[in-house]
């Protein structure tokens, strides 16, 4: 059983499967990569507004025209949460979490900054019971030189998603090489695909595990691998101890 936390196969709701033939074959991509449940993640931005009911159809749809075609994956439904999205989804009851388990949500913050209340907000969702999920932070150009925040972040109980593909370098050196570090320092909880597309952005997370057995060992591959089955299954699991950086300056804030 392998499970994806992130990706974007649902069709035409954002920026990844256009149609349901694109849904398809992007699950094609991830049987081929050995994933049997996927966790559809689609936007929730200015740009797509994606809301729960809509999600959970899109994965009804989805999964019907996967069984029909006998392809083995099973689809959950979930939301990648836009940061400044995520107040105004709260007060109107559209979140969704991860495959609506009412525990686990993927929180996205920018890519360009680090916002001010980023704390605040995260706190603020854990009071109301959930618990914060930040993807890809190895993409932020603040957290990738601040790498003590996403420190402080996991030791409040924040937990991280790095993606398959950074391991690669499709994100550039400097996202591969936080990566790296932040597995290291037992920062990282889930390896996932973010996928969109079977070609321009696949699923690679075959590739990414074994990346992860062969540079660490295979008990983290396992324990990524479990982790994911946790917030399949919406259950609590025991994080490996954060290990600070030392020398990183503090960040002003
Ligand atoms: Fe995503």
């Amino acid at each position: 059983m392998i499970v994806d936390i992130h990706s974007h196969v649902l069709p035409g709701l954002d920026d990844g499967a256009p149609s349901m033939e694109e849904a398809i074959l992007l699950t094609e991509n991830a049987a081929a990569n050995g994933v049997t449940h996927i966790i559809a993640t689609p936007h929730l931005n200015d740009k797509y507004r994606n809301h729960a009911k809509q999600i959970k159809e899109a994965v009804a749809d989805l999964n019907k025209e996967l069984f029909r075609k006998r392809i083995p994956v099973d689809i959950f439904p979930g939301q990648e949460v836009q940061f400044f999205s995520c107040l105004n989804a709260l007060g109107d009851g559209h979140l969704l979490t991860l495959a609506d388990g009412g525990k686990y949500l993927l929180i996205e913050l920018p890519d360009d900054h680090f916002p001010e209340f980023t704390f605040e907000l995260l706190f603020s969702l854990q009071i109301e019971g959930y618990i914060p999920i930040i993807p890809h932070p190895e993409r932020n150009v603040v957290l990738r030189k601040e790498k003590q925040l996403l420190y402080e972040l996991v030791t409040k109980g924040v937990l991280l998603q790095v993606t398959a593909n950074s391991l690669f370098g499709a994100n550039g050196r400097t996202a591969k090489k936080c990566s790296l570090e932040l597995i290291k320092h037992n920062l990282v909880h889930f390896i996932s695909s973010d996928a969109h597309h079977p070609i321009q952005r696949p699923f690679l997370l075959r590739e990414g595990y074994q990346f992860i057995e062969r540079k660490f060992s295979t008990n983290l591959r396992n324990y990524f691998i479990e982790n994911a089955k946790h917030v399949l299954q919406g259950t609590d699991f025991q994080p490996l101890p954060p290990i600070s950086f030392k020398h990183t300056r503090a960040y002003k804030r």
